[in-house]
């Protein structure tokens, strides 16, 4: 069936799947979080982005997948790699870790038309105390944004919980970088913003998809965009971190389609 006949659209723009698409995102989404299981053990000091992403390219063509980030708005690598103060959107290059700098490796993959979109932390040797506070704060607010996920909460439910959390721990939520819906199409309505209040947005429904994303920083929440038009860091050159996961509203709460299935989604494994 063509995109456009695909479900329905809600009053807010947001498409409605039906309850058949969760298999195709979770095949997909199962992909991508396999390529980010298995990158794992490319990431090490003296290692360059490029290589990993190269990796990354050989593990989508072997699975017979497309990715969805190479031709996209004219960018021209299989993932983003976002090192230490880089935000999101790092492009693979030839510089090389060093021990103790954090990443996060951003994939996402087209199988049979769906796309599965994740992103997880990575360290090159050893992990610094500092470090690992900001990697524990960012993956559990995402686990509270995913905890709001059910039919008749709110978009502003999942930010609060996610930006609640954040300050509470004295780290702050980036805004200028939200999640999005997908499914058939790369990024769809809504904006899934990471910061809000209870109640606020639109209302959550069954057969919804979309992905929560936070970016979350040691030092204040401003970016900036660099002259490649792609890499965000942050504005103080605090250190940055993020996970994402791409979701499904189901009946009576959530499906999580970018689980790891090595149990590894978590940095500090
Ligand atoms: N995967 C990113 C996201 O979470 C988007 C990357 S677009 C790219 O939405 F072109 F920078 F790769
Ligand atoms: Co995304
Ligand atoms: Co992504």
């Amino acid at each position: 069936m063509n995109n456009e006949l695909r479900g329905r659209l809600t009053r807010d723009g947001i498409r409605i799947y039906d309850p058949v698409d969760f298999a195709g995102m979770h095949t997909a989404g199962a992909l991508a979080a396999r390529i980010l299981d298995d990158i794992a053990e490319h990431v090490f000091p003296g290692q360059t982005t490029e290589e990993i992403d190269r990796k990354i390219t050989e593990m989508v063509e072997a699975a017979g997948a497309t990715s969805a980030t190479i031709g996209y708005k004219g960018y021209q690598h299989a993932s983003c790699i976002s090192v230490n103060h880089v935000v999101c959107h790092g492009i693979p290059g030839p510089k090389t870790l060093k021990d103790g700098d954090i990443l996060n490796i951003d994939v996402t993959v087209i199988v049979d038309g769906w796309f599965g979109d994740t992103s997880r932390m990575y360290v090159a040797g050893k992990l610094p105390r500092k470090a690992e506070r900001l990697i524990e704060v960012t993956h559990e607010a995402l686990m509270r944004g995913i905890e709001m996920v059910k039919p008749g909460n709110t978009f502003g439910d999942i930010g609060h919980a996610i930006q609640s959390f954040v300050e509470a721990n004295r780290m702050s939520v980036v805004r200028d970088f939200c999640g999005h819906g997908l499914g058939r199409v790369f990024h769809a309505p809504p904006n899934v913003l990471h910061y809000g209040r209870p109640g606020t947005g639109a209302v959550l429904e069954e057969g919804m998809f979309f992905t929560i994303e936070p970016m979350v920083n040691l030092g204040r929440p401003e970016t900036k965009t660099l002259a490649d038009d792609w890499t965000a860091v942050t504005r103080d050159k605090s250190l940055s971190a993020q996970f994402e996961h791409s979701v499904g509203v189901t009946a009576d709460g959530v499906e999580i389609f970018t689980l790891s299935p090595a149990g590894r989604f978590h940095p500090t494994y």
